[in-house]
């Protein structure tokens, strides 16, 4: 824009300098004719510069909202990352509690006078090692809400298929068929428990019931956390 101005002041001279005044009167309406081009010239170039300056002005208030809109989305981005890490953090905590086993019988258990804990020991699972398969015994290692199921499989005509599911020696839930029945009985419970750090749960056979596991893993105890409180 500035050589422009410039060129066309040297053009305005140049004619000046070239014509002598008194060379005739035809030059001077011509002179001032293109004074009057380079004045409306040079206004007109100061309102498109006005336009210009003022777009450069809205273009830089632009970059400034969008550099402050990047600002505040970077920051969104590093509190959802650290949320992200805390999350992580707590999964990497939270205790995982999970078994499921089979009574790994061979045939049947009772009928005895007393009730005796089932030693599921065919084991499918036993994350965290919270279940052992010795005593039948599954220990909570937190404070949470778990969820325990079983399977008891009877096949004895002239004994009943019984098993209870058992938090802290106390029956919770239970299956139970009567007898003179000579086919594969079935029997399912199961329950959501709360339990507190210790707590004991475990499957026992009530007293004068049978149960009957084979290689197909008939008879079966499992249980899992849920969600620690
Ligand atoms: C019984 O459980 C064992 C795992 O201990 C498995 O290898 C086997 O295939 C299961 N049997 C059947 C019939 O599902």
């Amino acid at each position: 824009m500035k050589v422009s101005v410039a060129l066309l002041l040297l053009r305005c001279l140049s004619i000046t300098d070239g014509n002598d005044f008194a060379d005739g009167k035809n030059n001077q309406p011509n002179i001032w004719t293109e004074v009057r081009d380079v004045r409306d010239m040079v206004v007109e170039l100061k309102v498109k510069l006005d336009i210009v300056m003022k777009e450069n002005a809205n273009m830089a208030q632009q970059i400034q909202e969008l550099k402050k809109e990047n600002a505040g989305i970077t920051e969104q981005l590093k509190i959802s990352e650290n949320q992200l890490e805390a999350i992580k953090r707590e999964n990497a905590e939270q205790a995982k509690v999970a078994f499921s086993a089979d009574l790994g019988l061979r045939g049947d258990l009772g009928p005895q006078s007393t009730e005796i804990t089932l030693t599921f020991n065919n084991i499918f699972t036993n994350t965290g090692n919270n279940y052992n398969p010795a005593t039948g015994l599954f220990t909570a290692p937190v404070k949470g809400v778990y969820y325990f199921r079983f399977t008891a499989c009877g096949v004895q005509s002239k004994h009943s298929l019984g098993a209870s599911l058992h938090k802290n020696g106390q029956k919770i839930v239970s299956v139970g068929q009567w007898r003179n029945h000579d086919q594969h009985r079935y029997g399912s419970n199961g329950a959501v428990l709360q339990l507190e750090v210790g707590d004991v749960v475990c499957m026992k056979l009530l007293p004068g019931y049978t149960i009957y596991d084979s290689p197909d893993n008939l008879s079966t105890f499992s249980g899992f956390l849920i969600f620690p409180l």
